[in-house]
């Protein structure tokens, strides 16, 4: 597609677009030709509807979540994050997947590379893997850790919760990974479609662990609550995590921001928000 000043226009047909990084996508390609679909647009268990052609690239956000939700119901969470990510390469435009460090098993100590072998220890994260095969030939494989943003549900979001209500909260101390802001994956999109089709590790700067991410959160908040260290064996979750879950890249894909500083942008845009309600 040309647009008017004949430069090349592409558009990007974003689904999952009710979702924290759905809705961030929706917005840094605003000023292309974005096509928001969310899931009562396009159910991606579906073929895609008659009418809804899209021209370019499909940005593929749409997915089950709910990783302990995934243990109890494996194949609704295959139906969608293998199904439907079939039914969004049978458009047969280029994909970006996004995919998940719940790949791995986590046994590393030092930062998971794009030719590390995974090795998902959880139903989702063995989903998602298939849905990384299932994204085709003409797909870019982003994977991206612990994701966060302004709205949806989130750590950030659960941990300002209930920092407003407690005066201490118990988490998890043993898994590390790196937080990642969903605006900061939205835009490094931008640059992983300048990159030849295949696995890109995407992810922020910096680590933490859980408590560590959510000391952070209190105190970028102004929030005096106080963390309680717990082990994963306390928190006793039904899907099994990896405890450590740093992603790199060997391949040139683009760097992130560190996680504080999507951290900071996330509160000011919530307060924004708050504000203008
Ligand atoms: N969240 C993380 O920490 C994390 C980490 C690494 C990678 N990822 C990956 O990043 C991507 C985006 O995640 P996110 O955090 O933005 O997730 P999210 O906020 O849960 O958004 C997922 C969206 O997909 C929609 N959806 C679910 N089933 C669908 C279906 N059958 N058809 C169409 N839409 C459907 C959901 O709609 P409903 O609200 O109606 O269910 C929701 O709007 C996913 O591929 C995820 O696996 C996430």
């Amino acid at each position: 597609m040309v647009s008017p000043a004949g430069a090349e226009r592409r558009v990007y047909v974003v689904t999952g677009a009710g979702g924290q990084l759905g809705r961030a996508l929706r917005e840094e390609f605003a000023e292309d030709g974005v096509v928001a679909l969310t899931r009562a647009d396009w159910d991606v268990e579906l073929p895609l509807p008659a009418g809804l052609e899209p021209v370019d690239v499909i940005l593929h956000a749409a997915a089950w979540t709910d990783v302990d939700g995934a243990e109890d119901d494996p194949q609704g969470a295959a139906a969608v994050n293998v199904g439907g990510t079939a039914n969004v390469a049978a458009v047969a435009r280029p994909v970006v997947y996004y995919s998940t460090d719940y790949v791995f098993d986590g046994r590393k100590a030092d930062p998971y590379l794009e030719s590390d072998g995974p090795n998902p220890q959880s139903a989702y994260g063995r989903t998602k893997l298939h849905g990384e095969a299932a994204a085709g030939e003409r797909a870019w494989i982003v994977r991206s850790s612990w994701l966060y943003g302004p709205t949806g549900t989130n750590f950030v979001r659960t941990m300002l919760r209930l920092g407003e209500e407690r005066d201490e909260v118990a988490v998890v101390d043993d898994q590390r990974g790196s937080p990642t802001y969903v605006g900061h994956l939205a835009a490094a999109t931008r640059q992983v479609l300048l990159l030849p089709y295949g696995v890109y590790h995407v992810s922020a700067e910096g680590d933490a662990t859980w408590a560590d991410f959510a000391e952070a959160i209190f105190d970028e908040a102004g929030l005096d609550t106080q963390v309680r260290r717990i082990t994963t064996a306390e928190l006793g979750r039904p899907a099994p995590r990896p405890a450590y879950s740093v992603l790199r890249s060997e391949k040139g894909a683009p760097t992130l921001p560190h996680w504080r500083e999507g951290l900071r942008e996330t509160i000011a845009a919530i307060r924004a928000g708050a504000a203008a309600e």
